[in-house]
């Protein structure tokens, strides 16, 4: 009896031992019913994507390389934002709302003025923001200097932050592969993954969110049109063959493939653009100036990818109180006060879901305005 039983249970281990081995060794042929290796190597993946951004972590301003982590950073999720002093509060509140919304690994590269690359040292350091991962590059002033000619009288339009965006490849030379590039009077209430991975019909280079959609027309009271921005009887358009009612963009969120804006010289299409309409009036007269959007309209044009409407509801800055409703506003994946009333202001719309991600300025110099506060 006791000998039978001792077999029993020296068999039940060697079947018990043969299974682990296989389970170890054949991970081809055993399921992973435990999901132990499917944890190990993601959690591997996750050390070694750490160690290797690790490298240049923090670096803040100078010559801030993405050579050591290139390879290693493959599955990070590249964002770009561009920040001065008036605005700092904007990336701030930005930068929170993404990672608050994701588990993937992000990589901010952030776009200053000189006056604020400390700040943002400071406040990031100060804050829960503090290990993130991230680079400040001060936008060279001198890149634009006599290139921006605004008209219609919003001179924020003119300011030299709004073209960082043409520039990415020449900030950021060792990025490759693609980016997200979001305006800091944003807030982003999805993950940023999907919108980083999302699809991009061939031949594309570059997504962005159309204006002629959905309610945005009710909010503008004009069709959202290349019409609305351009006399498309200049000569300089008609060799584009531009269709007046093919819808316009707006160009505050952006999903790119560097290497590819690169092959296409895209940041010397859209200086010339910008130093034609020095000499002509090209663009810029109707709609509160034009800024930086008309030149990449012309450079984009049939060469885009329109975004899902959800990742980009705009137009916040306007008087859309009784046009959104709460819901919508709610399950949008991101938030883009485009417009006069910025979230940090007064009067603008929605204010609640931008201030759930403000953090407080530790240096003071930044204040929401705010009922009860000067
Ligand atoms: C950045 O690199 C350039 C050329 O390699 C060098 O001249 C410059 O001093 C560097 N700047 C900083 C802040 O390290
Ligand atoms: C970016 O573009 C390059 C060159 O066209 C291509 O090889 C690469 O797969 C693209 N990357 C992404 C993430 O689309
Ligand atoms: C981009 O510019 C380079 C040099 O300025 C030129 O050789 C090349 O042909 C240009 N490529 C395109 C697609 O315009």
């Amino acid at each position: 009896m006791v000998v039978s039983n001792v077999k029993k249970v020296l068999l039940v281990l060697l079947v018990v031992w043969i299974g682990t081995l296989s389970y170890i060794w054949l991970p081809g042929i055993v399921p992973d019913f435990l999901h132990l290796r499917n944890k190990a190597a993601a959690d591997e993946k996750d050390a070694r994507l750490k160690d290797a951004l690790g490298k240049f972590l923090n670096l803040g301003i100078g010559n801030a390389s993405l050579e050591h982590a290139s390879k290693g950073t493959e599955e990070a999720v590249h964002v770009v934002i561009a920040s001065d002093s008036n605005t700092l509060g904007g990336m701030i509140a930005l930068i929170n709302s993404i990672v608050s919304n994701t588990k993937s690994l992000v990589f901010f590269h952030l776009i200053t003025d000189k006056a604020s690359s400390e700040h943002l040292k400071t406040w990031l350091m100060k804050s829960k923001l503090q290990s993130i991962n991230y680079e400040i590059k001060e936008f060279p002033v001198e890149w634009v200097e006599g290139k921006i000619k605004v008209r219609g009288g919003r001179e924020e339009l003119a300011n030299p932050l709004n073209y960082a965006r043409y520039y990415l490849p020449k900030l950021f030379p060792n990025i490759e592969g693609r980016v997200v590039y979001i305006d800091d009077d944003c807030i982003v209430q999805g993950d940023v993954k999907h919108l980083y991975d999302m699809k991009m019909h061939p031949g594309t280079l570059a997504s962005f969110s159309e204006d002629c959609m959905g309610v945005n027309k009710r909010i503008t009271l004009l069709q959202n049109v290349y019409a609305d921005f351009f006399d498309l009887k200049n000569k300089h358009f008609m060799e584009l063959n531009i269709k007046p009612t093919a819808c316009s963009f707006n160009t505050g969120v952006f999903v790119t493939n560097l290497t590819d804006w690169r092959k296409h010289n895209i940041t010397h299409q859209l200086e010339h653009w910008l130093e034609l309409n020095t000499k002509e009036e090209l663009y810029g007269n109707e709609r509160g100036g034009g800024g930086s959007q008309p030149p990449m309209m012309l450079v984009f044009y049939k060469k885009y990818t329109p975004m899902d409407q959800l990742w980009h509801v705009h137009f916040l800055g306007w008087n859309v109180r009784r046009i959104y409703g709460k819901q919508y506003i709610k399950s949008a994946k991101l938030l883009h006060w485009n417009g006069r009333s910025k979230p940090w202001g007064r009067n603008a719309a929605f204010q609640d879901s931008w201030d759930r991600y403000f953090l407080p300025d530790p240096t003071k110099q930044f204040q929401p305005v705010r009922k009860g506060i000067l």
